[in-house]
């Protein structure tokens, strides 16, 4: 898969991609990143992407026709590369207007070929641009950062990580939050007991069943935190689980104790 990047700002990218787990699935080109900075496909002697906003007001907004520039480029690119398969690419602008990334998509993205991934900064790019060529709007969440870079870059270790051999333990993501619909347990480890920590007056023992080596009653355990933690943070995503037939039997009358 390829991911290509129209940026302003590509050295905000490199000491992300050589760390970390992450770090093989881009250095073996399993998840192919690469960058088309945006002064590159200004025309003009100043390097110039940006204009003031038509209408008045702060901030800049960047220029539509060094965009369309790196934009063709970028699809020569990938036709050439063959990764789309013929298809037209997806075209990915990070906004905090669009859709909030999510497992889901994370998923999606991690079995396709890659996409093209839109940076913006200033205010934004001329909408006119966006209309033309965006298939899909993407929001880090509800707030707003000075640019996409940040967003381009928790999609490609979110993507990165899902691929084969990328986890030293390849059942590692499938315990994660949200992989089966809900939170993840809490984690343990050495010592069995902590003692003397300041403030800390009361040994703070791991719970007994994780040394038991009883492997069955242990993913009850993680299970049932699992439910307990997503019932009490994030309750509409164990309605979602419900509807899609992820919770059994033993999930319902757990859940029901919590309430009673
Ligand atoms: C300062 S922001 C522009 C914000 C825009 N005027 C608005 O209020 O929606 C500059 C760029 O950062 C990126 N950005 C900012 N917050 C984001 C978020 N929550 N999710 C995704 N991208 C974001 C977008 O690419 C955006 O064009």
């Amino acid at each position: 898969m390829r991911f290509d990047l129209i940026t302003l700002f590509p050295e905000l990218f490199a000491p992300h991609l050589s760390v970390g787990v992450t770090r093989r699935a881009f250095e073996s080109r399993q998840v192919d990143v690469q960058f088309w900075p945006l002064r590159d496909y200004a025309e003009d002697n100043y390097r110039r992407v940006d204009d003031r906003p038509y209408g008045g007001g702060p901030g800049m907004v960047m220029l539509v026709e060094p965009l369309e520039r790196a934009l063709a480029a970028v699809r020569v690119a990938r036709e050439a590369s063959g990764v789309d398969g013929g298809a037209p690419p997806q075209i990915i602008h990070f906004s905090p207007t669009g859709r909030t990334m999510d497992q889901a998509l994370v998923r999606e993205l991690a079995q396709g070929p890659g996409a093209v991934l839109l940076c913006g900064r200033y205010e934004g790019m001329d909408q006119r641009f966006l209309d033309r060529h965006v298939t899909l709007e993407v929001s880090l969440g509800d707030f707003v950062l000075s640019g996409g870079e940040l967003p381009a870059l928790a999609l490609l270790d979110a993507v990165a990580r899902l691929q084969p051999g990328v986890l030293n333990d390849a059942a590692s993501h499938e315990q994660d939050s949200f992989s089966d619909g809900l939170l993840d347990c809490p984690h343990y480890s050495r010592p069995e007991v902590l003692q003397g920590l300041p403030g800390q007056t009361e040994p703070l023992p791991v719970p007994p069943v994780l040394l038991s080596g009883h492997h069955a009653q242990i993913a009850r355990w993680r299970r049932e935190r699992s439910l307990e933690l997503t019932w009490r943070r994030r309750p509409e995503l164990i309605e979602a689980a419900r509807a899609a037939g992820q919770l059994s039997k033993k999930d319902e009358a757990f859940l029901k104790s919590l309430i009673e």
